[in-house]
């Protein structure tokens, strides 16, 4: 239990973090990895250099501090990241190495401003912020299919427009594939060519088909020194017969509407993948379905023939395509058209994408926690913590 001096202290320090907040993050990165080259195989090196995930952990960490004496506030949020640790493999061990660089970061940047007694209210704390991650991905171990990263063979590869490709894989060992949950992901890792540590990257699945394979798609991120590690790498080195790891199905995002409840998918680019799965899924259970697709052109469309498939074969659905190019910009009055009380909405695209829809939909008094989403991207950067 933290005393009430602690608290006080940590959160009379947030304006101090809100000020240094990225500053602290980034000099606590540079010197982890300095002292822990290991861990460069688990964190996102292409995040690391467009500063998100400097980001992600800055705003957690404010998120905390705002909410030490109720922490149970971020817990809706932690278990989102704690699925994406699990599926990384964080493990408990890599707790106290996070928060000896942190708080090392955080004395290095304040300088003589940072008191003996913060820094202690600042080391109780982040043990109390770390046992909440740690008991949380403990459950989520024992749940999950299978342990650590397991080997796939992949079975099959196909075009999805101009930037995407699904992948089908199946396990080299002896793992049984669970039933899947649309929304779900998994966690694919590679060793990048020519790059000296292994690669790990998040995938929607887009079919939650039940025949012992899983079915992910991958977007060509980023180009010339941006361009995405792992991405550019499925896209490029790998065919079909390759071998490629992948950790446990994870994640939140599902369908979880009441029976009388129509849905309103609403996706762009990537964001089509676990929708896909979810009109898929909802589909077939006889849901009422308008799936939304906003893309630049029709050539970039994906999964094109899947959604005409599933849209032929259901009543129930209903399927817009919204071409930048042809229609312009989503705005209120095309989105008013496709709500009403009945509709609960899933959304799921690029940060950017997602911001625009939040504000479009505020026009029509709709809140961001009237929505079901999943950003492509940390989700804590887009919720108001
Ligand atoms: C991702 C917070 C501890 C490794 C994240 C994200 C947040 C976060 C907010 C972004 C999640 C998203 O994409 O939505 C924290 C906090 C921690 C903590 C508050 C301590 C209390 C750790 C530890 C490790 C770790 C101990 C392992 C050494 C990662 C990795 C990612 C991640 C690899 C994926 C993003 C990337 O690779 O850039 N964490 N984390 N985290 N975390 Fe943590």
């Amino acid at each position: 239990m933290l005393s009430e001096q602690t608290k006080e202290i940590v959160k009379q320090t947030v304006p101090v973090l809100e000020e240094h907040g990225n500053e602290i993050t980034k000099v606590f990165y540079e010197r982890m990895f300095e002292a822990h080259p290991e861990l460069l195989n688990i964190f996102n090196k292409s995040n690391q250099k467009q500063g998100k995930q400097q980001t992600a952990l800055a705003q957690t960490v404010l998120a905390a501090a705002k909410h030490i004496d109720h922490l149970e506030a971020i817990v809706p949020n932690v278990n989102q990241i704690a699925h994406k640790h699990r599926a990384l493999q964080v493990k408990e061990e890599h707790y106290p190495i996070v928060g000896e660089f942190l708080l090392k970061a955080i004395k290095e940047v304040l300088g003589d401003a940072a008191t003996d007694d913060i820094m202690n209210a600042w080391e109780e704390a982040y043990g109390e912020i770390a046992g909440v991650f740690i008991q949380m991905e403990k459950a989520m171990y024992e749940q999950a299919a299978w342990e650590d990263f397991k080997s796939f063979k992949i079975t099959n590869i196909e075009d999805q427009g101009t930037s995407m490709k699904s992948f089908e894989v199946e396990p080299e060992e002896n793992i049984k594939v669970p039933d899947l949950v649309a929304g779900q992901y998994i966690t694919v890792r590679i060793k990048p060519t020519n790059d000296e540590n292994l690669a790990l990257r998040h995938y929607s699945i887009y079919s939650v088909k039940n025949d012992g394979k899983i079915r992910f798609a991958v977007k060509k991120e980023g180009f010339g020194e941006k361009k995405g590690l792992v991405s550019h790498d499925l896209h490029n080195s790998y065919s079909v017969g390759d071998t490629i790891e992948i950790s446990a199905p994870a994640g939140d995002f599902k369908v979880e509407s009441a029976d009388d409840k129509k849905i309103l998918l609403l996706s762009s680019g990537a964001g089509v993948t676990p929708m896909l799965a979810m009109l898929e899924d909802e589909g077939y259970k006889g849901k009422e379905v308008h799936f939304v697709h906003v893309n630049e052109s029709e050539k970039d469309v994906p999964f094109k023939d899947e959604i005409a498939a599933l849209n032929a074969m259901n009543n129930n659905v209903k399927v817009t395509y919204h071409l930048k190019e042809r229609d312009g910009y989503l705005t209120s009055d095309e989105l008013k058209a496709w709500i009403d009380k009945d509709v609960d909405i899933y959304l799921c695209g690029g940060i950017t994408f997602m911001d625009t829809i939040f504000d479009e939909l505020s026009k029509l008094n709709i809140d961001q926690s009237d929505v079901h989403f999943e950003p492509f991207g940390p989700k804590m950067s887009i919720t108001n913590v």
